[in-house]
Parts: structure tokens; sequence; C-alpha cells
């Protein structure tokens, strides 16, 4: 298949790529390497992808890898009107994995705009591609923060998801119902994945772990809330990049919540961890001592996060395999040599 990935200088995007190019598959990859984050991380990821910093830097220009034939890159914004389609329109995809967005919750109190520029405008402009276009399948990113507070556990894709706690959560409930309408009116599928909380390496700095790594080298307390007594479903970076190749591979299912061609499945382990013990791993691997600093329950914040993954399960064999200590062992093994 040929295949437009979205976001590939970020970390899911980066791997998802690199997964779909050992399967034989020809991708091309976009990413505006916008600079939320160190922008180092990400001319890494496409280096190792065989696209270097000089070539990858130039906008709106299409270059290739130096190692893999099946991988081109090329440095655009999803909010580009003009040049998306005519990307569309010169490489005739067969398939969309869209990855690209502005991510993280804190960051969309500080900077909403970024938000609307590229979690909507940008995917609106995706939608509209496709439907010109007639791309077979877009797969999307969606993320378990469109649960909002839900303390229903656990979170079944079949449970109410209208009330966002941020502009983030908000921008990825708007994406899925987007794509709902335009698979309803020009029948193109979509399918929408939840993703709950990725890590693993060449992850994203701006994520807790990453925080909490940093912090314990640094002989720092960490700041946890409600003392401690939260829970999340951590999820290892293999476990979300075979499922999303999957449903990419295996194509359009539409399961207990589809309506016309629109699916929507949850993406993650679906056992929540404390967060106490997923400190305390990484301080075992780190050979660090971890000190707390423990404060009371946060506004917006939420006890836990837990996926019900059955559908994804029973329509695509998806099954998570990597647990905690092993994620953490190998995100604190890659964390040790980038930073070298
Ligand atoms: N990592 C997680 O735990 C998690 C959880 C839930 C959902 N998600 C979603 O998964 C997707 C990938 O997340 P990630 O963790 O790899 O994030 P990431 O920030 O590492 O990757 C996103 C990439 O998209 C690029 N990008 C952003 N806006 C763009 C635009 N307008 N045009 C072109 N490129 C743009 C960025 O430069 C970046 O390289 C995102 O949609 C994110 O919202 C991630």
């Amino acid at each position: 298949m040929k295949i437009l990935v979205t976001g590939v200088a970020g970390f899911i995007g980066f791997f998802v790529a690199q997964s779909l190019l050992e399967k034989g598959h020809t991708i091309l990859g976009l990413d505006n390497i916008n600079d939320y984050y160190d922008v180092s991380l990400k001319y890494a990821r496409l280096k190792k992808l065989g696209v270097t910093k000089t070539v990858a830097q130039q906008y709106n220009n299409l270059v290739f890898s130096d190692t893999h034939p099946n991988f081109s890159f090329i440095r655009l914004a999803l909010e580009d009107r003009e040049k998306l389609p005519t990307l569309f329109k010169t490489q005739g995809f067969d398939t969309v994995c869209n990855l690209a967005a502005q991510p993280g919750i804190r960051y969309s109190l500080e900077n909403p705009e970024a938000y609307v520029d590229s979690n909507i405008v940008g995917f609106l402009n995706i939608l509209e591609c496709c439907r010109n276009f007639a791309i077979k399948h877009l797969v999307y990113a969606s993320s378990s923060s469109v649960y909002g507070i839900n303390e229903k556990v656990p979170f079944e894709i079949t449970d109410r998801v209208d009330h966002p706690i941020s502009l983030y959560a908000a921008t990825k409930k708007s994406n899925e119902l987007m794509a709902y309408t335009y698979s309803h009116l020009y029948g193109f599928p979509c399918t929408g994945l939840r993703f709950f909380t990725v890590y693993g390496p060449w992850g994203r700095p701006d994520m807790a772990y990453f925080k909490f790594t940093e912090t314990i080298l640094a002989n720092k307390p960490i700041a946890v809330y409600n003392n401690g007594k939260l829970a999340r479903d951590f999820t290892y970076i293999d476990d979300i990049v075979n499922g999303i190749l999957l449903v990419l591979e295996k194509g359009f299912k539409p399961n207990t919540n589809s309506k016309s061609n629109a699916a929507i499945y949850n993406i993650g382990r679906g056992q929540p961890v404390k967060l106490l013990d997923f400190i305390n791993t990484i301080g075992k691997y780190l050979k660090k001592e971890v000190k707390l600093q423990l404060l009371p329950m946060q506004d917006g914040d939420v006890y836990t996060t837990w996926a019900d993954t059955a559908e994804l399960k029973k329509n695509y064999n998806y099954e998570p395999k990597v647990d905690l200590d092993l994620g953490v062992k190998n995100f604190i093994s890659w964390y040790t040599s980038y930073k070298k």
C-alpha cells in the first residue's frame, strides 16, 4: 500500500513509518517539524528513517531517504490548504494515517490557537483531501482524554464523551465528529483510535515519564498529586504501533459504536498501573533513590484511565504484550544512551 503518515517526525509517527516500511509498504511521511519540544529529537528520528536534517529542513520539498528506498519525506503543515491537495493529487495514496497534531493538555491553556490550527483546520484539510482524492481508509489519532472526568472504569467506546476538560480533548472529540460527518456524506471509511498514555524510547519530552526521569536524575522530589493515588493505562509504543498496523493492513471494520463508515476504537494496554509503581520502576532502572512530594488532588486531573480494548481485540486480534517492567527498562536504556 502507499500510505501517507502525518506527524512522521513525532514519537508515534516515526515508529509507525518504520514498521510499515519493514512490512514492504511505500510511505510518504509529512511533518512541519514544529518546535513544541526539542526539534533535535525530531531530526534524530528522521535521520533513523534516512533523512538528514539539512534535507528535511526545507519546506514543501519532497526528499528521499538515503536508507529506505520506499520512504520519502515532505516538510509541510496540515493547514496548508493549497499544497496539501497538490501532494495528494501527485502522489495517489491508498490510505492515510493522520498522527500529526498539537498534543499536550497543559499547553492548550497557553497556546489554544495551535490546537485549532493543527487539530481542527489541519484535520479538516485532511478530510477534504481524503474526499477529493478517493482515499480508501483514513486512520487518525484520537485520545483517551475525550473521556474527560469519566469515573466509570474501564472506559468503553459506548461511554458518553461530551464533557472534555481541556481544549486538546475538545479538538480530538471534534475530529471524531468531523470524521463521522465526512464518512456519512462522502462514504469513505474513517477509523479513530483513542490512544492511552503512550511511552517508550524516542518518546515525547513533554510527557510525565520524561519529567519523572529528569527529576529523579536531578535528585529532586517528584510532585505527585492525590498523594500518589492515581493510575494510568500506560501503553508501550510497540503495542500501539502493532495496533495501528493491524487497523491499516486489515482495513476498516465497523464496531458496536460505528455509524456509517466511521469507527472508533480504544487502544491501550487495558491494565492501569499505579503512578507510584511507574515512578518507582523508573528509579529502579536509573539505580537512583526516588523522592516524592505528595500533594492533594489537582483540579481537572483524573483518578484513573483504563482502556476497554475488547472491540479492537475482537475485530483485529489486538493483543498488547509489553508489561511495565520491560517497557520502563527499554525507555531508561534508550534515554541514558540518547542523552550521552
Ligand atoms: N503520545 C501519547 O501518549 C498520545 C496519547 C493520545 C493521543 N496521542 C495523539 O497521537 C498523535 C501522535 O502523538 P505523538 O505522541 O507522536 O506526538 P508528537 O508531538 O511527537 O508527534 C506529532 C508530530 O506532528 C507534527 N505536527 C504537529 N502539528 C502539525 C501540523 N499542523 N502539520 C504538520 N505536522 C504537524 C509535529 O511536528 C510532531 O512531529 C497525536 O495526534 C496525539 O494527539 C498521543
